[in-house]
């Protein structure tokens, strides 16, 4: 099984999703830690309860690239061979992000390119869109900006909130997650998914040159 390490900040429900749907046989990949720039998230407990390996260090203090240098260390000595980020509330470094090219996920409250950063319910609903929904991408030195692997559309309804409305994305969000990623890490015995590849990388290159 492909070894995955998740780096959370706070409540950890997507974490929790991707740590159940691990249990089952069929899952493609393992959760081997469970790493936090704060030692108060709610997350850590839970994964502590299943036995999994966690990890926290403070970022207060310490500059952006000695902050990421410790938790990539961290995920280095768990063994792990991606990482997802899972509500991870910093922005990282463009090294770090680089060590993990192509082996860093996030998921994102909206149906991207739409709405990057926060308060992506708000913006959908002030907005008029019949749509919200959720996004999983592989993260890129951009914010919220890397390619799209997945994304669910969730139907805003009348009278929605954000607080409504994100109740809602978050129930997609559980699902969303878990199967991107095992589709992710499984991605090696897929023709068509190295083809894409290439011809993503082509693109890249005739648009920088
Ligand atoms: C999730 O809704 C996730 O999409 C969002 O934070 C929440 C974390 O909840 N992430 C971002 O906004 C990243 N830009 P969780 O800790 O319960 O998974």
């Amino acid at each position: 099984k492909a070894k995955i390490a998740i780096l959370i900040s706070g409540r950890g429900s997507n974490m929790a999703a991707l740590i159940y749907a691990a249990k089952a046989e069929s899952c493609p990949y393992e959760v081997v830690l469970v790493a936090s720039n704060a030692a108060s998230a709610r997350g850590l407990e839970l994964a502590e309860a299943e036995d999994i390996a966690t990890f926290s260090h403070p970022h207060k203090g310490l500059s952006r690239e000695d902050h990421d240098e410790i938790m990539h260390q961290a995920v280095i000595n768990s063994g792990a061979e991606y990482i997802v980020l899972a509500g991870y509330m910093r922005i990282l470094s463009d090294a770090f992000v680089s060590k993990w090219q192509d082996r860093m996920l996030n998921i994102h409250p909206s149906l991207l390119p739409k709405y990057k950063g926060l308060d992506t319910y708000a913006r959908a609903i002030e907005a008029g869109d019949k749509v919200a929904g959720c996004s999983v991408h592989l993260v890129t030195p951009e914010l919220d900006d890397g390619p799209v692997l997945a994304q669910t559309e969730v139907a805003i309804l009348p009278g929605d909130n954000a607080d409504r409305l994100a109740s809602r994305v978050l129930i997609a969000e559980h699902q969303l997650y878990p199967n991107t990623l095992a589709k992710y890490v499984t991605r090696e015995a897929d023709p068509d998914w190295i083809l894409e590849q290439v011809r993503r990388r082509a693109l890249a290159l005739t648009e920088t040159h």
